[in-house]
């Protein structure tokens, strides 16, 4: 069959089934889309246990989302021959050479090298695919495709990473399904790469610990904002620029444990603000450009940047900004097949992964030889648990496709304890600087916070009312925000039962949302996964679907 990239279907389609695969940066994921409707999406860390599925780096481009894959084809009831297409989010035929696009890698090569012989990788890592069925995808193009088609509406479209083939930004609109390209910035601009080479110097790693120096940065004054605004500007067209930065005479570097100083926090305050600001610029560039859409999507790394997310809903043109939960590379899975499915399929949930039913939750509560209980309500129960300020590890129906916990896989406790923040840190292992974040039921949203609404996805900050601010202090953070989630009863009833009861007993309609993960390792995705959690971290209750499973002691009053 032609498979058109244009998205003008016309007529009757047939019916089409697109297999979307992420591999070639970090993160790699599959999605799969039958018959116009997204089946199933999940990383593949979710599955090999190890931390983004790779390292970053040119020589592991060939590694694939094997076991992601071949579960989405699973969950769609499909083997690989009967694909009508496989959306790859990197076309190498964009490639050009490092030194070229002013990078210093020797090794560049590999990924377009990889890239061209993925067809036929893919078809050894699921027998029976045909290799011809393999569509390279400009990568930001699935970027793109990951946010334009998952709102109903025709939208302006902002994406910006670190790199994709040869650029770092896209800029376009959607009319009916069809991308029109208004500015792409080429390498080596770029704004995603200017935030991972800031998370290096600052001690963390790069493509995946850049939320931490978000989180750093509320802590530091911009006083290198100066000297940033003359090197890192738009450019008025549509793209921007990004001068060398010479790193070492603003801050000293800081390796992985080191003390974290008052330069370091200024230093990342500074870059932030500039990002910001410049995003904010873009924002209305392509405001102009798009010619009057009220909607802005926004995807790539970059739009994993809340702060950032916050002020271009708050002070940019636009009258909605809606940002793909899966901004960073795992989403390019599912936009690539988005790009070739070629339609507007309307983004409803981030639950796409894994799930189990009731009697799977059971057997294997029985094969740990745990002992458990199946209460009324395992909402009430929970909400008991919380109220008395116990830790709950909090498993629910599908996994989250995507960086954030949004109560599938959740670890939950009380904000009104100030010690929650550390005791949630110390259960995962995590700096103290970071913070935590809220979970509130949408309809208490405005009486508690300010900003966008709805959030149900976590990905802008909201400022915590003042009058409020010391009633939940776990969760509002340094400089009185919070990134907040907003839980609607019709998508999500039993956190909503949640939120509901735990408010009858404390007052409090908002709990502390977390990942379900301990430190290093990827989100709890398995049901045993969460068994073994629960043993190993000070957990009070495990909410396995309907069951529960209490741990023994006596609970700590809330101070
Ligand atoms: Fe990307």
């Amino acid at each position: 069959m032609i498979i058109r990239l244009d998205g003008r279907s016309g007529g009757m389609r047939p019916a089409m089934r697109v297999l979307g695969i992420n591999a070639i940066f970090h993160d790699p994921s599959a999605a799969v889309i039958v018959d116009g409707r997204v089946v199933a999406a999940a990383e593949e860390e979710r599955f090999s246990r190890r931390k983004h599925g790779k390292r970053p780096v040119p020589f592991a481009a060939w590694e694939l989302p094997e076991l992601a894959a071949a579960w989405c084809l699973e969950q769609a009831g499909l083997r690989p021959g009967d694909l009508d297409a496989v959306a790859y989010s990197f076309d190498p035929g964009l490639c050009r050479d490092a030194a070229e696009m002013g990078l210093d890698d020797p090794w560049d090569h590999l990924r377009a090298d990889y890239a061209r012989r993925a067809p036929q990788f893919l078809a050894t890592a699921l027998p029976g695919l045909d290799p011809e069925q393999v569509r390279f995808v400009p990568h930001h193009v699935a970027h793109a495709a990951s946010a334009g088609l998952s709102v109903p509406e025709d939208s302006a479209v902002l994406v910006l990473d670190g790199r994709g083939e040869r650029a770092s930004h896209l800029a376009g609109a959607y009319r009916g399904g069809r991308l029109d390209v208004l500015c792409g910035q080429e390498l080596p601009h770029s704004l995603g790469l200017l935030y991972e080479d800031l998370t290096r110097h600052l001690g963390f790693l790069h493509s995946s610990d850049e939320y931490k120096v978000m989180a750093l940065a509320s802590y530091g004054q911009p006083r290198f904002l100066g000297l940033l605004r003359e090197l890192v500007r738009a450019d008025g067209d549509g793209g921007f620029t990004v001068e060398r930065i010479d790193w070492d005479a603003l801050a000293k570097p800081r390796t992985a444990g080191e003390e974290m100083t008052e330069a370091h926090a200024d230093l990342a305050a500074s870059v932030q603000k500039r990002l910001e600001e410049v995003l904010l610029d873009l924002a209305r560039w392509t405001y102009r450009a798009a010619g009057g859409l009220s909607t802005l999507t926004l995807a790539g790394g970059t739009a994993l940047n809340c702060v950032a997310n916050a002020r271009i809903a708050a002070e940019g043109p636009f009258e909605r900004v809606w940002v793909q939960p899966a901004a960073g590379d795992s989403g390019t899975a599912l936009g690539a097949a988005l790009a070739v499915n070629g339609e507007h399929l309307p983004f409803t949930t981030a639950a796409l992964g894994r799930g189990w039913s009731d009697d799977e939750l059971e057997a294997e509560l029985r094969r740990a030889a745990v002992p458990y209980t199946r209460p009324a309500s395992i909402a009430a129960e929970a909400a008991g648990v919380l109220a008395r300020n116990g830790i709950v590890a909090w498993y629910q129906g599908r996994s989250e496709y995507g960086p954030r916990a949004l109560g599938h896989r959740s670890l939950l406790a009380h904000p009104g304890d100030r010690d929650t923040q550390t005791r949630m840190n110390d259960v995962k292992g995590r700096e103290q600087f970071r913070p935590i974040a809220p979970m509130v039921r949408a309809e208490r949203f405005h009486d508690i916070f300010e900003g966008v609404y709805p959030s149900p996805y976590m990905l802008f900050v909201h400022r915590v009312r003042p009058d409020w601010r010391d009633r939940i202090p776990a969760v509002t953070h340094v400089d009185g925000t919070a990134r907040v989630q907003t839980v609607h009863a019709e998508d999500e009833p039993v956190v909503s039962s949640l939120l509901t009861e735990f408010e009858r007993l404390t007052g409090l309609p908002v709990v502390v949302n977390t990942s379900l993960n301990t430190a290093g390792r990827p989100m709890v995705d398995t049901p045993r996964e969460a068994l073994e959690l629960f043993g190993s971290a000070p957990v009070d209750l495990l909410a396995l679907g309907p069951f529960a499973v209490h741990r023994a002691q006596t609970y700590r009053s809330v101070e």
